[in-house]
């Protein structure tokens, strides 16, 4: 009973074996900071529920991180989920991982497509054969989670198409994927409430202004790995907001307004692949700190389920259909942008501008690589083809040539029996 207890300890003072209650204020303040520290730094869980059945969603990055969470929860609702991954969907490892999140949520619902975001190619051509269905498919969400990053010190990477690869999957992917399928997004029925879902990051504010650069990827110059993240991520800011008005802008044949959302999502920093890499700088050293003081990062980031609860808000919350598109939503909840550049008009449409631009030039250089490489390879199989005929023209003559040659040998030798016969 406490109170016998108590009252012990009031006349006779504390048991022998009573822990020091200083060290016990000690250990308990300590315990409640971590306690309190792991609360705050974890973030808010999603309070919105939605039931995503029937639903189709498109979802980059959703093999890794905050996106693997992301396609696991919306499947677990029963959303159709579309993975557009870097690997073909033969992928042994793409297939088991595929196989098991089907087991897991319970949904035989989840494909692959392979969509590699360094390359314009292999977005157009998932993009066009999307689109390109008849009547136009259903689309309620696309969730753009994939993203890249060269860690500090590394190297500047460059794509096969020759663009700065952070500019390239971060952004000019993402516009190249919207600006194709931006007929698909309108051609929804009214009723539809689809969701463009755009994870970006707080380390857009240290982005230079767009104005300051040439608009499109940093100069070499100019480059850091931290600064062309940093951009990236202000670029796709910038964009989101425009394509939201360029979709606000469409007259609908059925004159109701537009019926999707752009949803910007600062998920917090995670313990994640990328985030991993950024920390140990690629590094084998780096990995051995980080595994050392991995304490420090299970309590300063967030794990990735629940870095993943501001995106799966923005596609679950009801009040989200209601307001206009847009906006940012961090802890599961609207808050502002921290840079005012990012409402910019005049910068969007620079943007805009000299992305189009760059892409058709990129394409076009790309198609014309193609072709060449194309013609070449006819033209390495055509000799190829004729080098064969002419070798097995060659043969047969030489074949022929043998079997006379053996013909006359018989003759020959006949003959010289006869001979030898008749002399006898
Ligand atoms: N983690 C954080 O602390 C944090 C903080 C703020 C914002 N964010 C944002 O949240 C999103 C998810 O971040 P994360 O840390 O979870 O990412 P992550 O674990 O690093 O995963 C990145 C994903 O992007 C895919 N990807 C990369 N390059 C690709 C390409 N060329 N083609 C197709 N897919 C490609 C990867 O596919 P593979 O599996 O094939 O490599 C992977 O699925 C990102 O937009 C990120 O910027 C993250």
């Amino acid at each position: 009973m406490p109170l016998p207890f108590i009252a012990s300890i009031f006349f006779d003072g504390l048991p022998p074996w009573f822990p020091d209650p200083w060290l016990l204020l000690k250990a308990s303040t300590a315990v409640g900071s971590v306690a309190l520290t792991k609360w705050y730094t974890s973030g808010r869980t999603n309070p919105a529920e939605r039931n995503l059945h029937g639903r189709v969603v498109l979802l980059t990055g959703g093999t890794s991180g905050i996106g693997a969470v992301t396609a696991y929860e919306l499947a677990s609702r029963g959303a159709q989920v579309v993975l557009l991954t870097r690997q073909p969907a033969s992928d042994p490892f793409l297939v088991d991982y595929i196989d098991d999140l089907r087991r897991k949520t319970n949904n035989q619902l989840i494909y692959a497509e392979q969509v590699d975001l360094s390359s314009l190619w292999s977005i157009r051509q998932f993009a066009t054969k999307w689109i390109d269905n008849a009547p136009p498919r259903r689309l309620d969400m696309i969730v753009l989670c994939a993203a890249t990053l060269t860690p500090p010190g590394g190297k500047r990477v460059e794509t096969e198409e020759g663009v700065e690869s952070t500019f390239m999957v971060n952004f000019l992917a993402n516009f190249h994927l919207l600006g194709i399928l931006s007929p698909a997004i309108r051609a929804q029925p009214f009723d539809r409430d689809v969701r463009i879902i755009i994870p970006t990051c707080s380390s857009y504010i240290a982005s230079p202004k767009l104005e300051d650069t040439t608009v499109l990827p940093l100069s070499k110059k100019d480059w850091t790995p931290g600064r062309a993240y940093a951009q990236s991520k202000f670029a796709l800011m910038v964009f989101a907001k425009a394509f939201q008005k360029h979709l606000d802008a469409y007259q609908r044949p059925d004159e109701l307004p537009m019926n999707a959302r752009v949803v910007l999502v600062d998920p917090g920093f995670a313990r994640t692949v990328g985030t991993r890499r950024w920390i140990t700088r690629g590094s084998l050293l780096g990995l051995l700190f980080y595994v050392v003081f991995y304490v420090f990062a299970w309590l300063l980031l967030k794990s990735p389920n629940m870095a993943a609860q501001s995106i799966l808000f923005a596609a679950m919350d009801s009040g989200i259909a209601r307001v206009p598109g847009g906006r940012l939503i961090k802890e599961c909840m609207d808050v502002d942008c921290a840079r005012k550049d990012v409402d910019d008009e005049k910068d969007a449409e620079k943007l805009w501008k000299a992305s189009d631009k760059l892409i058709e030039k990129l394409e076009k250089e790309s198609a014309l690589k193609r072709a060449r490489q194309k013609k070449m390879q006819e033209e390495k199989e055509k000799e190829e083809k004729n080098a064969k005929e002419e070798k097995e023209k060659v043969e047969e003559i030489e074949a022929l040539i043998n079997k006379i040659k053996e013909g006359k040998a018989k003759e020959g030798q006949k003959k010289g029996t006869g001979k030898k016969k008749a002399a006898k």
